[in-house]
């Protein structure tokens, strides 16, 4: 059975910064507050007339580039995402036609900031099953155009961005190990965008009532359970491997808040020297944070063939995931 191999990243920021200072003119808020509670210094605003897609488009040509790869050899395109450019057609159908894939399928799909490495475990599948021989995997969002800017609770936290990786089917020891997806819909109304969709279908009431924006109902109890149920997730994959926690090169997780990231790390018993941290520029990308911190990192030359590179996620649904990979 074919191994699935990463051969190329890229990620695409917006170049419009919004800084502590700026939402401090926006909300009753203070750049002491948003960097001591989040770590986040500053972040990145997709203008007006750019969709997910166009974020999308940019970091997708640079993965294939640097995998060497041309799109008419995508058999799929995966695009993980919770603020596609519309309903339907998916953001993966619309890139897909950008690209020029002609031979790819292409679907989103939807676990929110778990969303890529979700979307790493059906790639892997994919791969292995033989169903598909090169996947187009991305993680992007634009989850300013869903902000309600009057909220400072989740205003400050939120960025742009997308990343993307180049999965191909490989015979060697290297790529994805393997991935953990977990979920736990019970607790889906901690963080939530209630509508604009079949229970609250788009009207001037619905928008009215605030329910066409995202919604974060009790931030601190977010915050306890993404360190739980990311230690758990990290510790169960390297368990499957046979692997202890200093075997691991790398982690690299959701960038929600510095203080998770940290904590994290500090629960793992992973040095501060081997865990990515991308928060401070970006703020939240949701599903786009990991592919985007992996790509720095990659193109920074930290990564090396052979290491072992360990992700863990933990967003709306509530979902959460692990991933364990051989570079
Ligand atoms: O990406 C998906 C997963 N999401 C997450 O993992 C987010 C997890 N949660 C967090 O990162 C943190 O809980 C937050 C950053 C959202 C909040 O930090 P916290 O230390 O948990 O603060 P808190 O919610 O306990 O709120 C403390 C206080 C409150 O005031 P009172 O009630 O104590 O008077 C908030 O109203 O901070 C207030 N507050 C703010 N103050 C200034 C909330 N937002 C702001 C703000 N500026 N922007």
């Amino acid at each position: 059975m074919p191994s699935a191999r990463i051969i190329g990243t890229g990620s695409y920021l917006p170049p419009k910064v919004l800084t502590n200072a700026d939402l401090e003119k926006l909300v009753d808020t203070s750049d002491e507050w948003i960097l001591t509670r989040t770590g986040i210094v500053e972040r990145r605003i997709a203008p007006e007339e750019e969709a997910t897609s166009d974020l999308a488009l940019r970091a997708a040509q640079a993965a294939l580039e640097a995998a060497g790869l041309d799109p008419v050899d995508l058999d799929m395109i995966l695009v993980a995402t919770i603020t596609p450019d519309m309903p339907f057609p998916s953001t993966a159908c619309v890139l897909q036609d950008r690209l020029g894939a002609r031979r790819a399928a292409a679907m989103d799909l939807s676990a929110a900031c778990s969303g890529f490495i979700y979307g790493l475990g059906m790639a892997d599948g994919l791969i292995r099953a033989g169903t598909a021989r090169t996947v187009l995997l991305l993680g992007a969002e634009t989850l300013t155009k869903v902000v309600n800017w009057q909220d400072r609770n989740t205003c400050v936290l939120f960025g742009d961005g997308a990343g993307a990786v180049v999965l191909r089917a490989d015979e060697g020891e290297r790529g994805i190990l393997s991935t953990h997806l977990y979920a736990d819909g019970s607790k889906g109304s901690l963080l939530i965008l209630p509508g604009c969709g079949s229970r609250h279908p788009v009207s001037h009431a619905a928008v009215d009532a605030g329910l066409a924006k995202m919604q974060m109902n009790g931030g601190n109890e977010v915050f306890k359970l993404a360190v739980r149920a990311m230690e758990d997730a990290a510790l169960t994959a390297l368990k499957q491997h046979g692997l202890e926690v200093s075997d691991v090169d790398h982690l690299i997780t959701h960038q929600a808040n510095l203080r998770i990231i940290s904590a994290l790390g500090q629960r793992l018993g992973v040095p501060d020297h081997k865990v990515e941290v991308t928060i401070r520029k970006y703020g939240n990308t949701s599903a786009a944070s990991i592919p985007i911190a992996l790509d720095e990192a990659v193109r920074a030359g930290r990564v090396k063939a052979g290491e072992i590179v360990l992700l863990c996620a933990f967003g709306g649904g509530l979902t959460w995931a692990s991933s364990l990979i051989r570079w």
